[in-house]
């Protein structure tokens, strides 16, 4: 029987989800389906109840309703608990739905792609929403020696590293304390989605310094733009962490680990 998987939100149709675990299904041979479905901003529990009395088996959750669907587990991931968000939605044999987040290892295996071991590295994270939220954990985890946040309205990141303090050294700088070149420096605000880029000193930028923006495009993002402009030695779209957050909800559903290097140049090839 094929096994039904699906990924809801609002607006859906954009999703390259349905594209991507599509590819991993028949690339791992996996008997499943994988479709987009559009929910109602006020109907998401509905919708999801719906899709499971017909027996599906897991769901990606997106804007607007991974924080909604994190109330309507029976059981969550450390990632999750802590991300406040569940961006994977797996339902067990009993019917009982747990709730996970892959986002932030999504970032992490897209960073160890692109760099290798993050072993020793320093790190600044710009952003202290949603996105830079479910993304500490991954990284504090990660083998890194220092993680900076920074974030425009400052009290966000302090209360955000007090949050996380017990999992690993965190810190907190605001603008005019940012005046050391870090190894890895980590866009994690929608300010690309306008166009703009974070206020933010060239001084963070070293000549072996590297810049990732978690968002992506046809073209380069704007903080990429300015990270290259001041020096940066390499700069690094989304696009992976997308795929690599794919991945690991396919590998909670499956057991099986998808080879992310073919999707991610067939999506590429779609941006061009
Ligand atoms: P997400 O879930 O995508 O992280 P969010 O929780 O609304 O979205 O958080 C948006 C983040 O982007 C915040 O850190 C926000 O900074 P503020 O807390 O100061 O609002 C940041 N952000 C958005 N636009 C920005 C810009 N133009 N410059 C700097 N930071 C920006």
């Amino acid at each position: 029987m094929t096994d039904r998987y699906a990924v809801f939100g609002n607006p859906i149709s954009h999703s390259k989800s349905p594209l991507i675990h599509q590819a991993f299904a028949k690339s791992t041979q996996q008997n499943m389906s994988y479709e987009a479905i559009l929910a109602p901003t006020a109907g998401f529990e509905q919708c999801l109840n719906e899709f499971i009395a017909e027996g599906g088996k897991g769901a990606n959750v997106t804007v607007p309703f991974k924080e909604q669907a994190f109330t309507l587990c029976d059981e969550l991931s450390d990632e999750a608990k802590l991300a406040g968000a569940v961006n994977t939605l797996i339902v067990d044999a009993t019917g009982r739905l747990r709730g996970d987040n892959t986002d932030g290892l999504g970032l992490v295996a897209d960073l160890e792609r692109h760099l290798g071991s993050l072993n020793g590295k320093s790190v600044l994270l710009v952003g202290a929403g949603g996105a830079a939220r479910g993304s500490i954990l991954p990284l504090l985890n990660s083998g890194i020696t220092q993680l900076v946040v920074h974030n425009r309205t400052h009290d966000k990141a302090l209360k955000l590293a007090k949050e996380f303090a017990s999992f690993g050294p965190i810190e907190t700088r605001s603008l005019n304390q940012l005046d050391q070149a870090f190894d890895l420096i980590i866009n994690s605000t929608s300010s690309s989605l306008s166009g703009e880029v974070p206020k933010l000193p060239s001084a963070i930028i070293g000549r072996t310094t590297v810049c990732y923006d978690m968002m992506y495009g046809k073209e380069s993002t704007a903080f990429n733009l300015w990270a290259q402009q001041m020096g940066a030695k390499q700069v690094i779209d989304g696009l992976g962490m997308l795929v690599g957050q794919a991945a690991k909800s396919f590998a909670l559903w499956r057991g099986v680990e998808a080879d992310v290097e073919p999707v991610l140049t067939a999506l590429r090839q779609q941006l061009a």
